[in-house]
């Protein structure tokens, strides 16, 4: 069977745990998969690196050489990781948050997606690079205009990206992934009401059984990056297709 690579981060838990778990199951795919933590799975297609996002610095230095090289089938990035950052009206955020909000959910995909378009740009295979987006991009929530803002920046992106590479082929989508039950709705729901308007809202989903699991978000992922062609446009939504 061709090999085909994924690079993923955030694959330590939540979401990117379970879009790993997908992968690992496909054999035929090599994984390069960062985060903070490594978790130490024992498989040979599995290289884990450790690696904080937000150290902009640090991710600069192993960029050049982080892409393998090869011929590939398929070669799929997804910038998964991301954080919710710390939930506070305007008026009251953090600097020194916000840049590592911004670092880990904007500039770090931004820096990634850049040296794989440079890396793969001649390549024949199916290129696809998929930024995990976020409803938020185009609703406005109370107390996370942080967050809102660096996926809507991160769709944009995604956009400009998809219009430049009309000639090389990659593909890109910016794809919100539905409300999932994850480390991330755990700490919404921990936030004081004072400075999230929405606290119950997202509560009741959790009681309600309204989350969707990280086990069928990946499965609707990995189909949308195994049928690109089935899909027009950039911004993408795991709630406007079912698997087929
Ligand atoms: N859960 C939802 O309802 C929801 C809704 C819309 C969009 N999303 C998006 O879906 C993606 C996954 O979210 P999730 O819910 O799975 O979140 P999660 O459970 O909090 O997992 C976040 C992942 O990102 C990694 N990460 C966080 N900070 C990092 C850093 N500084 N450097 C490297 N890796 C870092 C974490 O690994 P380490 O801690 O090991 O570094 C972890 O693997 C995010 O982009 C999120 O914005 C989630």
């Amino acid at each position: 069977m061709a090999k085909s690579l994924l690079i993923l981060t955030g694959h330590s838990q939540g979401l990117g745990r379970a879009i790993l778990d997908t992968y690992l199951q496909k054999r035929n795919f090599e994984i390069l998969a960062i985060s903070r933590t490594c978790l130490g799975l024992d498989f040979p297609q599995l290289k884990e690196i450790s690696l904080d996002l937000s150290e902009l610095d640090k991710l600069e230095k192993v960029l050049e050489t982080l892409f393998p090289k090869g011929d590939f089938e398929e070669i799929h990035l997804i910038n998964n990781a991301g954080w919710i950052g710390e939930i506070k009206p305007v008026g009251k955020l953090n600097p020194s948050n916000l840049k590592k909000l911004m670092s880990i959910n904007l500039l770090a995909p931004i820096c990634l997606t850049n040296a794989f378009v440079a890396a793969y740009q001649n390549q024949n295979s199916k290129r696809i690079v998929c930024n995990i987006s976020s409803g938020a991009a185009q609703k406005p929530v109370s107390g996370w205009s942080e967050y809102c803002s660096s996926k809507a920046a991160l769709a944009m992106f995604s956009m400009v990206c998809e219009k430049e590479n009309e000639h090389t082929g990659i593909r890109f989508f910016s794809l919100a992934p539905g409300i999932v039950d994850t480390g991330m709705q755990d700490q919404i729901r921990s936030v004081d009401e004072k400075d999230f308007p929405d606290l119950e809202r997202f509560k009741s989903y959790k009681s309600q059984g309204a989350l969707s699991s990280a086990q069928a978000v990946s499965q609707k992922i990995s189909y949308l990056l195994s049928n690109p062609e089935k899909f027009e446009g950039v911004l993408q939504d795991v709630r406007d297709f079912e698997l087929t």
